[in-house]
C-alpha cells in the first residue's frame, strides 16, 4: 500500500489516525509469504480430505466422472437453490460447445422460510416448480401424459456428502439458512417427497454443488476445464481430481436409498470434487485471525465454521469493514466520533457498498460519498474521513482478493500434470462465477494478480479464466444429461 498522501483539502492525517490505519493495515496483511502458506496449507488439507471423511476440507466426491465434451444434447429442468432466491429453469442443450437455450423463473425465498422446518422450504420449492411447469411445460407434460417423468438437475449450494449422483446428505446449513430437519438427511429425498405429494411428475436425477455446476457449464463450452469456482456471497471451488488420489472413495459402495454405481472407474479417471474450501483453516494454523475476524465469528450463526469463507466471501466483507470503521469512530478518529444507529447494525452493509467505495477512483470520492452517507446515516466531515473510509474498505477487499487468488492458484498447482500438458493454444480453463468476481473490478484485478504470483508467470500463458454465468442452470442440465448418457457414476 502506498504511503498516505496529502488530502484533497490540503490537510494531512493526524498521527493517531496514521497509527490506527497502520494497525488495520497489519491486520489485513496479505504478503507473499502468507500466500505461500495458503498454498502449502491447502495442499495438505486437500490430501487429508481426500483420504478420510470428516476432515476440515470436506473434499466431497460429486459422482461426476470426466468433464463434458460440448456434444451433450437434450432437454431437462434445473433447480438452483443457494441464496436469497431459487430458480427453476428449462434448459435445452443443443449438442454444440456452449450452445443452449434456457427459460427460467425466479422466486424470492422469504426470511421466515429460511428458518422454518425443512419440509416447508421444500414444499415452497415444489410449488415453484409446479408454477414453472404451468407456464413452460409441453401440453402432454402438463397433463402428466408424457411417457416418462421430466428429469431435473438440482444445484444445491451447501455442503452435502453425496452417496450417489442423486443422493446427498446435508452436512450443515450456512448463508443464513437454518431449516431444522434437513441436516443429515438426503436433500434429493426431501425435494422428491414434496414433488410426489403434489403429484408433480419430475424426477431429480442429479444433485450438484454450484461450483460443480460452474465447472460443468464451463466444460460444456471448453472441455479442457479443470476447475469451477464461486466467488460471491459464499465462496467455494470444485476441481477435477484423479480417482487414484481420492483414496477415501469406494466406487463400488452402495448406500441404501441411493442408486448403485452405473459404471466402473479406474485410477486414471477423474472425478469432480467439491472442496467446500470455506472451511479451510478453521483451526487458524495457516492464516492469523485479526480482531475483526474474531468479532465477526463470535457473533455469527456458525462460530468456528467456514473461517476461510468469513475472510473472503461477499457475505462478510461489508460486516468486517463496518466493525473496523466502528472501532475508528469509537476512537474518535473518523466521523468526529459520531456513531449512527446504522453503524451499530450488524450486516447493514452489503458488498456492493464496498465495491462502490473501492472501485471509485475519483480523487474526491464522488460516487462513494452519497452511498456511504446514506447507508451509514452519517455525513463525512472532512477529506480525512473520506480517505480513511476508502482505505479501510480497500484493505478489507484486498486481503479477500489476495487470499482467493492464492487458493485458486493452489488448486491449479495441485493439477500440475494437467498444467504441464496444456499449451497457450489449448489452455487449462477455470470457470468462475459470483458477484465479487463479476462486478467488483478491483477485487477481480487483485485476485488475478495474486493468482499470477501463485502459479508463476510462465504458467499464466497456459491458463484461461472464464466468467461462467449460469453454472447452476446449464451445469445442472449438463450433469443430468451426462447421467442420462451413462457418463456419471
Ligand atoms: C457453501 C458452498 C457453496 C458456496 C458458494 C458456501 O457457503 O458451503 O457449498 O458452493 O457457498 O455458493
Amino acid at each position: 500500500m502506498p504511503p498516505h498522501p496529502t488530502l484533497s483539502d490540503g490537510s494531512c492525517l493526524s498521527p493517531a489516525q496514521v497509527q490506527a490505519l497502520e494497525h488495520i493495515e497489519n491486520d489485513f496483511r496479505a504478503a507473499p509469504e502468507l500466500l505461500q502458506n495458503i498454498v502449502r496449507g491447502m495442499h495438505k488439507a486437500m490430501d487429508l480430505g481426500l483420504s478420510k471423511p470428516d476432515q476440515t476440507l470436506a473434499m466431497l466426491p460429486s459422482y461426476i466422472v470426466g468433464s463434458a465434451t460440448g456434444n451433450e444434447k437434450g432437454r431437462c429442468l434445473a433447480l438452483d437453490l443457494g441464496g436469497t432466491n431459487f430458480r427453476v429453469c428449462e434448459v435445452l442443450l443443443l449438442g454444440q460447445p456452449g450452445q443452449y437455450t434456457m427459460q427460467q423463473k425466479k422466486f424470492k425465498i422469504p426470511h421466515t422460510l429460511k428458518i422454518a422446518p425443512a419440509t416447508q422450504l421444500f414444499s415452497f420449492i415444489a410449488d415453484g416448480i409446479h408454477s414453472f411447469l404451468e407456464e413452460f411445460a409441453t401440453p402432454e407434460e402438463r397433463q402428466g401424459a408424457s411417457c416418462s417423468a421430466i428429469s431435473l438437475g438440482f444445484t444445491f449450494s451447501f455442503p452435502v456428502v453425496q452417496r450417489a449422483l442423486n443422493y446427498g446428505e446435508l452436512l450443515q446449513w450456512n448463508k443464513g439458512f437454518t431449516n431444522p430437519g434437513a441436516v443429515g438427511k438426503d436433500v434429493v429425498g426431501l425435494l422428491q417427497d414434496a414433488l410426489h405429494t403434489r403429484g408433480i411428475e419430475v424426477t431429480v436425477t442429479a444433485l450438484l454443488n454450484d461450483t460443480v455446476g460452474a465447472l460443468m457449464a464451463c466444460s460444456y463450452h471448453y472441455p479442457n476445464t479443470v476447475m469451477g469456482a464461486i466467488l460471491g456471497t459464499g465462496s467455494n471451488t470444485a476441481y477435477m481430481e484423479r480417482m487414484s488420489r481420492i483414496t477415501k472413495f469406494d466406487p463400488l459402495a452402495v448406500t441404501p436409498g441411493a442408486s448403485a454405481p452405473k459404471r466402473q472407474v479406474c485410477g486414471e479417471d477423474e472425478m469432480v470434487i467439491n472442496m467446500e474450501w470455506g472451511a479451510f483453516d478453521n483451526e487458524g494454523d495457516v492464516i492469523p485471525y485479526n480482531r475483526y475476524d474474531r468479532m465477526l465469528d463470535v457473533n455469527s450463526t456458525n462460530p468456528g465454521c467456514q473461517m476461510f469463507e468469513k475472510r473472503i466471501s461477499g457475505l462478510y466483507l461489508g460486516e468486517i469493514f463496518r466493525l473496523a470503521i466502528l472501532d475508528m469512530v469509537r476512537l474518535k478518529l473518523v466521523f468526529n466520533g459520531k456513531i449512527s444507529c446504522a453503524l451499530e447494525t450488524p450486516y447493514v452493509l452489503d458488498t456492493s457498498v464496498i465495491s462502490t467505495i473501492v472501485d471509485d477512483a475519483s480523487p474526491d470520492f464522488c460516487e462513494g460519498t452519497p452511498v456511504v452517507e446514506e447507508k451509514l446515516g452519517l455525513q463525512f466531515t472532512c477529506a480525512a474521513d473520506r480517505y480513511i473510509v476508502r482505505r479501510v474498505a480497500t484493505l478489507v477487499a484486498y486481503r479477500s482478493a489476495r487470499f482467493a487468488g492464492a487458493a485458486l492458484g493452489a488448486v491449479v498447482l495441485r493439477r500440475d500434470d494437467r498444467l504441464a500438458r496444456s499449451t497457450s493454444e489449448e489452455p487449462l480453463t477455470l470457470g468462475i462465477d459470483g458477484s465479487l468476481y463479476e462486478h467488483f473490478t478491483t477485487f477481480r484485478e487483485n485476485m488475478v494478480q495474486s493468482f499470477r504470483e501463485t502459479v508463476g508467470e510462465d504458467n499464466m500463458t497456459k491458463l484461461r479464466i472464464v466468467l461462467t454465468k449460469d453454472g447452476s442452470g446449464v451445469g445442472a442440465a449438463v450433469a443430468a444429461i451426462m447421467n442420462r448418457e451413462g457418463k456419471c457414476l
